[in-house]
């Protein structure tokens, strides 16, 4: 039995009407029917709908486009699809940049309009369990610093809000740049520990030795220079988190030393004799494939598991390409000056920046942005304001596979039309004849993922 939705239908064509009022009812949703225009945007003052299917051109009065601009204003979580005749392709592009759903050419076979209501129903509860998630994380403390509303960053949302109360080891994985410090901290800050220390230490970028007396601590006159007693990472952070980044990087003998402190929840500074027990939360972070390193004999096996207990990847943002106009705009937002006007971003720009490979992921967008905040004069960010191997660059390198990272159908579907796009080297045609399409379903394809053709 489908989710049942409450739903606007409207048409000047009783049959139409008739028909989609029959079909909708039988399969458990609430039907209301307008044969007007003028109609709907008064039941629309009085009701919520979950969504109106209306028809494009109605009479002389409030047309379909009409119907769609208002609902934008008095009905806001209303999806709107919008019925257009058959061929006219230029109407229902704009119907879409209007903000519709989707739209749907007459006359059209009623499982096409069930299918519809399907994937709206799951983008309906995706968004809605997406607010509910990021307000209950909100509550506690401010996440609004990550940004994301991909199904991939969704999950990551609610894995922060699983394991933050929880004392398990968490192992952040993913590419440079890809937030993985920003999550360490979420979990820190939506803790019970979040009254007491995040300590973070980067395991790459210290000698071995420092590294040592940084993470365990030493005692006065433990080598030369050992001036006074010095508290190590997991004492300094007692009732905290510590934050262990580039855990690949630390050296074998080091690791052993680690694992063992993990284990036994003690710690036993250099050149002291007595251990001293401590009560923090382990966040490790690597941008390597741990397994990989362990294979070559880099990283003891016995330590992976220990860090790995629960397991959260930032996928690259290559393959989270929604996210990156809500990251352009919280990033614009960021990188302002309160006093002016919030700068914008021209068409062509917009388009060079979702199609880039962003090999230093969020890391990258976020200084793209703020150099171009930096150079722009008028407030509007156009293309030749980017940096120009942004433009050179393809968007996908061909050796990247479109699924090893296991994607959900959709993104799948939206990968392999930019892909086979990128193969026709966007003549529509062929890219149409590759996925086995016509173009007109070309480019609902398109216009479903937001990409430009
Ligand atoms: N989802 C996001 N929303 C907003 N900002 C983000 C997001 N992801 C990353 N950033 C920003 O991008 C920059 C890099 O993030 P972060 O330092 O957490 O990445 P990292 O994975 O730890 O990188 P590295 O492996 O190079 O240390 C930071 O300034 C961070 O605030
Ligand atoms: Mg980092």
């Amino acid at each position: 039995m489908p989710t049942p939705l409450n739903i606007l239908v409207v048409d000047d064509d009783p049959t139409t009407l008739q028909l989609l009022h029959e079909s909708l009812a039988g399969e458990g949703h609430a039907v209301t029917t307008s044969t007007s225009g003028e109609e709907a945007l008064k039941l629309g003052h009085e009701q919520a709908f979950d969504v109106v299917i209306s028809d494009i051109k109605m009479g002389l009065g409030v047309s379909g486009l009409d119907v769609l601009k208002s609902f934008r204003q008095i009905n806001p979580q209303a999806d709107v699809i919008l019925m257009t005749a058959f061929g006219s392709m230029e109407t229902a592009i704009e119907a879409v940049k209007a903000g519709a759903y989707d739209y749907i050419s007459k006359p059209f076979r009623l499982e096409e309009i069930l299918l519809m209501l399907e994937r709206l129903v799951e983008r309906q509860r995706l968004q809605s369990e997406n607010i509910n998630l990021r307000h209950q994380l909100e509550e506690r403390f401010s996440l609004s610093s990550i940004v994301g509303r991909s199904p991939q960053m969704v999950e990551v949302f609610k894995k922060i809000g699983y394991v933050a109360d929880s004392r398990s080891t968490v192992l952040i994985t993913g590419e440079s740049g890809t937030g993985k410090e920003l999550v360490a901290k979420a979990i820190h800050y939506n803790s019970g520990r979040a009254s007491k220390k995040f300590l973070a230490i980067n395991c790459g970028a210290l000698t071995e030795s420092l590294l040592e007396s940084e993470l365990f601590g030493h005692v006065r006159g433990a080598f030369t220079g050992a001036m006074t007693n010095k508290k190590g990472i997991f004492e300094a952070a007692e009732g905290g988190t510590v934050f262990l980044d580039e855990v690949s990087e630390m050296s074998t003998a080091l690791q052993v030393k680690l694992l063992r402190v993990l284990d036994e929840q003690e710690v036993r500074p250099v050149g002291g004799s007595n251990s001293i027990h401590f009560d923090v939360r382990i966040i490790a972070a690597s941008n390597k494939d741990l397994q990989e390193t362990v294979e070559q004999g880099k990283f003891r096996h016995d330590l992976l598991y220990r860090l790995n207990v629960i397991n959260i990847h930032l996928p690259p943002l290559r393959e989270r390409r929604d996210d990156i106009p809500l990251l352009i705009g919280h990033f614009l937002k960021k990188f302002s000056q309160p006093s002016s006007s919030p700068l914008t971003l021209a068409d062509d720009a917009l388009d060079v920046l979702t199609h880039y490979s962003w090999p230093g992921n969020v890391r990258e967008l976020e200084n793209t942005i703020e150099s171009s905040v930096a150079l722009t004069r008028t407030g509007v960010i156009t293309a030749k304001e980017l940096p120009a191997r942004l433009r050179e660059q393809p968007s996908t390198a061909p050796t990247e596979n479109i699924f090893s990272d296991m994607p959900s159908l959709d993104e799948l579907e939206r990968r392999y039309l930019l892909r086979a796009l990128e193969a026709a080297g966007n003549n529509k045609s062929r890219a149409a004849e590759i996925l086995g399409v016509n173009r007109k379903t070309l480019y609902r394809m398109a216009e479903r993922y937001g990409i430009k053709i």
